[in-house]
């Protein structure tokens, strides 16, 4: 019995000629598309459009972000009515804290208040700091120089001025004055009055450009 040409499988496969594999084969590559065609170079202005904008994005984010402190900005407290909170009170106490501490008294008085034996006189338990009113807010708005004694304990030396007055490198607000005042007067145990803005205001009026105060002069205030 004779086997009928190309029933066998192999003999079928060995029937498919080089030039019809490679023609298939032609034909398939042919209709892709050449992929390297498809590749541009990135544009160069559109590298320096995104550099710009990561920069910008950075010196925005380092500018306004706070430090991602939640502290700065919550905007998910729950805040009272605007009102109530544009009533709410300022502690001078916090605010006289603040300014004592800026490069200003604590310089010299420390921020302990003790100041520095020999040179620079005590706030703690100070009776000119926790005593009449009348002279202790002429001593930061004008200054202090000359003998003075202090806790038992004399000094002689200057103190600038602190006011608005002639010669102030500080040139502060009466209610500055009085914020401050009333820090050293209520801080480190020290139970004094409270210093008004007012008060500081009335004997600025009254003592003009004053030069600073010695100890002597403040005395004879009541
Ligand atoms: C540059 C240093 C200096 C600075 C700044 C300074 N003081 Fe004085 N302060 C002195 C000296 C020194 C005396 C004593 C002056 C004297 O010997 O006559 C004095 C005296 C005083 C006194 C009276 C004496 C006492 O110890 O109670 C008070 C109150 C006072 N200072 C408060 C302040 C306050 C409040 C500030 C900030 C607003 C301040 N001083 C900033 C140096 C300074």
């Amino acid at each position: 019995m004779s086997t009928p040409p190309n029933s066998d499988p192999r003999v079928d496969q060995a029937a498919v000629t080089d030039e019809s594999l490679l023609a298939v084969h032609e034909k398939i590559l042919g209709s892709q598309p050449d992929e390297k065609a498809r590749y541009k170079l990135l544009p160069l202005n559109l590298l320096f459009i995104f550099s710009g904008l990561i920069f910008f994005a950075g010196t925005y984010m380092n500018r306004y972000a706070g430090r991602f402190d939640p502290h700065i900005y919550d905007e998910n407290l729950k805040s009272t009515k605007g009102e109530a909170v544009a009533a709410a009170p300022v502690d001078p106490v916090v605010v006289g804290k603040k300014l004592f501490n800026n490069a200003a008294c604590n310089t010299c008085h420390q921020a302990t208040g003790l100041g520095q034996p020999g040179a620079i006189p005590p706030l703690v338990a100070s009776e000119w700091a926790t005593g009449p009113a009348e002279r202790v807010i002429r001593i930061v708005l004008h200054g202090l120089q000359g003998p003075i004694t202090v806790n038992g304990a004399a000094y002689n030396s200057a103190m600038p001025p602190f006011g608005r007055v002639a010669g102030s490198g500080f040139n502060w607000s009466d209610d500055k004055v009085a914020a401050v005042l009333t820090y050293v007067r209520q801080e480190w145990g020290n139970q004094a009055s409270a210093i008004t803005t007012e008060k500081v205001a009335e004997i600025r009026a009254k003592e003009g450009d004053h030069k600073p105060w010695t100890a002597e002069e403040l005395l004879k205030i009541p």
